[in-house]
């Protein structure tokens, strides 16, 4: 959730290199704005309801060589310019912005305004520049003060704030994600990479509990709770600007859909030993849990499938928000996985640190490498997806579900074979996303745009899909989808089928294909219309989307015509499926 980007160091646009970087994050909420720069007349601050995309940076290249930047995502406080960052101490001189929750700011703010401070906004946030201030009547020197500050917040939290008498960028970390870029000019900090991968692709990772100082030309690290230093490792990042950038394409959305030509080929080509040494971890734990959140946990719920059926292993499915229920079958034998796309989402989190405090071990598949899960986790693969900047989450599914076919076929001591199947299905993939196969799908879309309803069926592996399916046509084009096992259908949601009710079916050529089909007669009988997405034709269709045959692949060729169905359908109703209205990419509050 929100967005923050700063800058300070020896170049004098700094102004300017955080709006422009804040627009590569813009992902992460798109509310509001609002920019903090250091010039010779003082700190001057911009901000705004609406997207930071739509904002010129030239009208902020007065001489600045501090200055940062927020895009908002709303919990506490509706979308008012007055609510949108930064926030401000009464005399103006404190400056925040926050990504996270500040869970006791009611309380902070009762105490502060007994004090005397006066609050403009209805947010948790500005409790942060006004105790800050109230600190510094004791404590002068400001970032010892920002660190008292930090010891009083409940909640989890990501800060960056200045002072207009200080040349210091300060920031600190509990619960939610800033990096440390590392210049040849300066310091950037932001909670994403994207936004400063331009100036550089070296960063140092801010954990919990700690913060940073930096005046732009060195940076200390210490400990929130004693103020203690620590030092830090540079590591180099390996995303290209280019693959954070939409090149040729209208929307990042279908960029990347596009993309799983090549990602699922990159999620495939793991260290076989590490494969190995995985699945040997789940032979050996004393029950194995999968957790995620969303599209991430359709990966997880279709991992029961492939690890039933490839290797007649039984995993437990939880969402990662319910995972807290499952505290007591954790021990210290217990395999926790799981599965994130940003690697920063609350829930996960939460279920790790569960699953820690029973002594248990942690296996992450997360697509951002340095994120929090990855880097807490005690054993982390990643998908390599590359940047996945469209908030509908599309190579990131393929890319964990391909690592997991991968797994499964390890734990059947296969792993040659689910290897070869991988790399020949993502060659399939190749040929079928060609520019006819899309507009195809394009013109299916023109039928189907004007209804309001829309079902999904899918039955084993298919099933996870058929759920998936729903959440990518719901997010993106505010059309109401609904996923269910095609032998739900008659116990009560085939009473919602009218005439012309569009009907995706998801069909392999496996052992519930007879089954999938009868349960797409019903619906046909009831008036439905039939998108059948399936390797071979069959007369209950009324479309036929055509997939290449894949074995225990199927469920990633399948899915992949439903995520450009989904794309076609916001874009003709004139929805920007890039920035869905109400969500936010990374969900780093629980
Ligand atoms: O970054 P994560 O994979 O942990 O995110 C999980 C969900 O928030 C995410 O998959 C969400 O459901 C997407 N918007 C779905 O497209």
């Amino acid at each position: 959730m929100c967005g923050i980007f700063g800058f300070v160091g020896k170049r004098q646009d700094a102004g300017v290199v955080v709006i422009e970087g804040l627009k590569n994050l813009e992902y992460r909420g798109y509310d509001s704005w609002g920019v903090a720069c250091k010039t010779e007349e003082g700190i001057v601050i911009r901000k705004d309801v609406g997207k930071i995309s739509t904002v010129d940076s030239s009208q902020f290249t007065k001489k600045c060589s501090l200055a940062m930047a927020h895009t908002r995502w709303a919990t506490h406080g509706g979308v008012t310019p007055e609510n949108a960052h930064p926030h401000v101490s009464c005399d103006g001189n404190i400056v925040v912005v926050l990504n996270g929750i500040i869970e006791n700011y009611e309380t902070l703010r009762e105490e502060l305004k007994s004090k005397g401070h006066v609050f403009v906004s209805t947010t948790d946030t500005e409790v942060i520049p006004h105790l800050i201030e109230e600190e510094m009547k004791s404590e002068p020197d400001f970032a010892a003060a920002v660190r008292r500050a930090c010891l009083r917040f409940q909640g989890r939290y990501g800060i960056v704030a200045m002072h207009a008498d200080s040349s210091l960028l300060v920031a600190a970390r509990t619960g939610s994600p800033l990096i440390i870029g590392v210049g040849k000019d300066g310091f950037y900090i932001a909670s994403d990479t994207p936004a400063f991968l331009e100036h550089t692709r070296t960063v140092q990772y801010l954990d919990d509990g700690e913060m940073a100082v930096t005046d732009g030309k060195s940076i200390l690290f210490s400990t929130i709770e004693t103020g203690a230093e620590i030092t830090k490792r540079e590591i180099a990042i390996t995303w290209s600007v280019e693959q954070a950038h939409k090149g040729e394409f209208d929307h990042f959305m279908l960029k990347e859909i596009m993309e799983q030509k090549e990602s699922i080929t990159r999620a495939v080509n793991q260290d076989e030993e590490q494969i190995r040494t995985l699945a040997e971890a789940i032979n050996n734990a004393k029950g194995t849990f999968l957790v995620g959140c969303g599209t991430a946990a359709k990966a997880c719920m279709a991992a029961e499938y492939f690890f039933s059926v490839i290797a007649q292993k039984h995993v437990n499915f939880a969402p990662a928000s319910e995972f807290k229920l499952y505290h007591h079958f954790l021990r210290p034998e217990s395999l926790l996985i799981v599965i994130s796309q940003s690697g920063e989402t609350a829930d996960v989190l939460e279920a790790m640190h569960i699953a820690k405090s029973k002594g248990a071990k942690v296996l992450a598949i997360v697509n951002v490498e340095g994120s929090t899960i990855d880097r807490e986790a005690d054993y982390s693969l990643l998908i390599n997806a590359g940047p996945e900047r469209a908030v509908a989450s599309t190579k990131a599914l393929t890319g964990q579900m391909a690592v997991l076919i991968l797994i499964a076929y390890a734990l059947a001591g296969r792993l040659p074979e689910g290897r070869k199947l991988l790399l020949e299905t993502a060659a399939k993939i190749n040929d079928m996303l060609n520019p006819r196969y899309v507009d195809f799908l394009e013109g299916i879309t023109e039928k189907i745009q004007e209804r309001e309803h829309l079902f999904i069926i899918g039955k084993s592996w298919h099933y996870p899909m058929a759920l998936e399916s729903a959440i990518k046509i719901q997010e993106v084009s505010y059309v109401h989808a609904e996923g269910f096992a095609g032998g739900e259908l008659k116990h009560g949601p085939i009473a919602l089928i009218e005439e012309g009710t569009p009907c995706i079916t998801l069909v392999g050529n496996d052992e519930v294909r007879a089954d999938i089909l009868s349960n797409t007669i019903e619906l046909k009988a009831r008036g439905g219309f039939i998108i059948g997405i399936a390797p071979e034709r069959h007369e209950v269709f009324d479309e036929w989307i055509k997939v290449p045959e894949a074995g225990a692949a199927q469920p990633i060729v399948n899915i992949i015509p439903v995520q450009v169905l989904a794309y076609f359908l916001a874009v003709k109703r004139g929805k920007d499926p890039d920035m869905p209205r109400n969500l936010a990419k990374s969900v780093t509050v629980k």
